[in-house]
């Protein structure tokens, strides 16, 4: 079936910017959140994140008008019935997803692809949620969406080999670059990174350096274009949070607990950059 029309659900952080890069690369799109300010605020964003590409010369003008004009944004899901492909990048929350997918499943054309933008929930638990878990998949883009290159697809247990070709090609015609993984808590990405800031977050703890110091190290020294406690504050501390804690109850080792400076802050509400505080204040 010739993917044109694609539904995304959840129109935050990586939704917008997953209607935005399917728009612009011709599909046409409806956008589904649980409320109208949520698909208001989403089409501002990919309205600015377009003109930030048009002031770079990457896109025309017409270019622009042309992506927006293929997102419909609606609150009734319902009128996801007749895409061709659909992608959910809904809250972290399982409960959230599992109601998500099964509507979808009951929704949706028998032969549609059901993909997940998840950080780290099981593609195989989502998948088990349908009767066709042949076509569930993850599809794992980066923030933010219309910049990060990589898009990792994650076969769940029963994803036929059909519908990763499918989404694998899918990536590439977004002009993103596909890597394959199998499914385990965290993926690839947030299996190793979310470690890495989980130990940063340790060391300014323990009190062996300061937030910037523990950031200075990692660019001047590993060359990361940010240090990890910058990251950890732009991904959000509560996301973090969750993600240790997917991968402490789904690999068991001890070496996934979250650092109690990480929880702490979190129920203090210093979410990071998003809340205006994190380990720095924004
Ligand atoms: N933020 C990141 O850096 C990042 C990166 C990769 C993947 N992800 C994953 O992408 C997904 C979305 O994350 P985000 O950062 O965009 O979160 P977000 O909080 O910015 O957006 C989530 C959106 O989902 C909406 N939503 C909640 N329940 C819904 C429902 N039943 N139907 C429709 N919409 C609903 C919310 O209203 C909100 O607008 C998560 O699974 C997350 O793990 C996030």
């Amino acid at each position: 079936m010739e993917i044109r029309r694609v539904g995304v659900v959840g129109a935050g952080t990586m939704g917008n910017g997953i209607a935005h890069v399917f728009a612009r690369a011709g599909y046409d799109v409806v956008l589904c959140d649980v409320e109208q300010r949520f698909l208001d605020r989403a089409l501002g964003t990919i309205s600015k994140n377009l003109d930030r590409e048009l002031a770079k010369n990457k896109i025309t003008a017409d270019d622009k008008a042309a992506a927006l004009s293929r997102i419909q944004a609606v609150t009734d899901r319902g009128k996801l019935a007749d895409c061709d492909f659909a992608i959910e990048a809904a809250t972290e929350k399982l409960e959230i997803k599992t109601e998500i997918f099964r509507d979808l499943d009951q929704t949706m054309k028998p032969e549609v692809i059901l993909a997940s933008n998840t950080s780290s929930i099981s593609i195989t638990k989502l998948g088990a949620l349908t009767k066709r878990p042949d076509k569930v998949i993850g599809m794992h883009f980066f923030n933010p969406v219309p910049v990060m290159k990589l898009v990792e697809v994650i076969r769940g247990l029963a994803t036929s080999q059909e519908t990763f070709a499918t989404v694998r090609d899918l990536a590439v015609k977004l002009e993103k670059t596909p890597v394959e993984v199998n499914d385990a808590p965290g993926f690839v990405s947030n299996r190793v990174l979310m470690p890495l800031l989980n130990e940063a977050m340790y060391a300014v703890m323990d009190g062996v350096a300061t937030p910037e110091a523990v950031d200075e190290v990692f660019k001047l020294g590993m060359a990361h274009p940010m240090g990890p406690l910058t990251l950890a504050d732009f991904i959000g501390l509560d996301v973090c949070l969750d993600i240790m804690r997917v991968m402490q109850s789904g690999l068991g080792d001890p070496k996934y607990r979250p650092c109690p400076l990480l929880i702490k802050m979190v129920d203090a509400g210093w979410l990071g950059r998003k809340s205006g505080r994190g380990f720095y204040k924004y």
